[in-house]
């Protein structure tokens, strides 16, 4: 049930913290500070090339995981839409290997995507929170989330234990190239390690993020910006402000604000700024001070270091902890998806089940 909750949406966003924590218990040894995936009957270092294929949330996740992959592990990986991957015949090189991210396990076109990777002689691999799914059952290995079940049609610990599985095969495989060190190794886990405690002290922040969406309640549009693994984190805040509460809106990368979408912006268009202290930082902010400066309503989501050197003040600030930019994507997923909840509850809309969509998409 949804215990004291008054949506499934809540109650799973709330959970994060202990399915993040169960999560990382199948594959990292805080002791050590190292971590070990769950027996890839493979080996990661030989690995060409990474594919990974997926829809939606779990797309989303998959382009978080393409920056992870190539800082660290430095192999080439693409992300593709399943729906589009399947039909356009894509070249596949031996050695590859190609990871398909679905939290059902079921979706129609991821399942067709896998089929034609194992068909063209790629390694598989499945990420998914349904054990005894298709998807896992058709790879040639699963690695599982532990979100448990989850009800709400928009998807929230799904997404944020995809990204820890996929921070951890970023690690594996980086170690298995031979392109990190045992002191760097420690410094991820220990980041990792600490995730679900900063999860927790993001949700304290419920209450601001419930004020700030009852501003954006009233909005037509609203616009979500971000750079490096924050570009993706946008992309899907504009999907769950979509799902939950029919309010259209766009995620775009920051750096191509000024190539068309800048046009948009006026003092009706809130502004939510995915922004953490990274190498990325004064770009992001940079782009920030362009769109104050066109009347836009900026909600600038940071930590207190990024908060305390942004320029502008007029503004609308969400704090976050501060911490190692690898993990940061894991925690700014969550006030865009506070942000999506209070919004539909200010709105009125059918949280758990949003008009026109399904939670398993087994048909194309
Ligand atoms: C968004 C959402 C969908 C799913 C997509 C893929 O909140 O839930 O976009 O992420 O339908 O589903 P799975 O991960 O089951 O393949």
């Amino acid at each position: 049930g949804k215990g004291q909750h008054r949506h499934f949406m809540v109650k799973e966003i709330f959970e994060q913290p202990q399915v993040i924590g169960d999560t990382l218990n199948t594959m990292l040894n805080p002791a050590t500070r190292t971590l070990t995936l769950p027996a890839v009957p493979f080996d990661l270092g030989a690995v060409s090339k990474v594919t990974i294929v997926a829809c939606g949330t779990s797309f989303y996740a998959g382009s978080v995981a393409r920056y992870w992959i190539e800082k660290l592990a430095r192999v080439a990986v693409e992300v593709e839409i399943a729906s589009e991957f399947r039909y356009r015949e894509p070249v596949l090189s031996p050695g590859g290997l190609a990871i398909f991210i679905s939290q059902s396990g079921e979706t129609a076109d991821t399942l067709a995507a896998l089929r034609y990777c194992k068909a063209h002689g790629q390694h598989t691999l499945a990420l998914v929170n349904v054990a005894e799914s298709t998807i896992a059952r058709e790879s040639e290995v699963a690695l599982l989330t532990q979100a448990g079940p989850e009800i709400g049609v928009a998807s929230t610990k799904a997404f944020t234990t995809q990204l820890v599985v996929l921070a951890g095969i970023a690690v594996s495989m980086a170690r298995a190239k031979g392109k990190m060190d045992a002191a760097e190794e420690a410094r991820l886990c220990q980041a990792l390690a600490e995730v679900p405690a900063n999860v927790s002290a993001v949700l304290r922040q419920e209450h601001r993020l419930r004020e700030i969406a009852e501003t954006i309640a009233p909005a037509r549009d609203v616009i979500y910006l971000g750079r490096g693994t924050g570009y993706p984190i946008a992309l899907e805040g504009a999907l769950k402000l979509k799902e939950v509460s029919y309010i259209h809106a766009e995620g775009y990368a920051s750096g191509e604000l000024k190539h068309g979408p800048i046009a948009l912006i006026d003092d009706h268009v809130p502004i939510i700024v995915v922004c953490p202290t990274d190498e990325l930082y004064e770009k992001t902010a940079s782009n920030v001070q362009e769109v104050v400066a066109r009347g836009g309503k900026v909600v600038f989501l940071s930590d207190k270091q990024g908060i305390d050197r942004l320029a502008t003040k007029a503004l609308a600030t969400v704090e976050l902890p501060q911490v190692d930019p690898f993990v940061a994507p894991i925690l700014y997923a969550i006030p865009v998806q506070l942000l999506a909840y209070h919004v539909a509850i200010a709105k009125g809309t059918d949280v758990d089940q949003p008009r026109n969509l399904a939670k398993s998409v087994t048909v194309e």
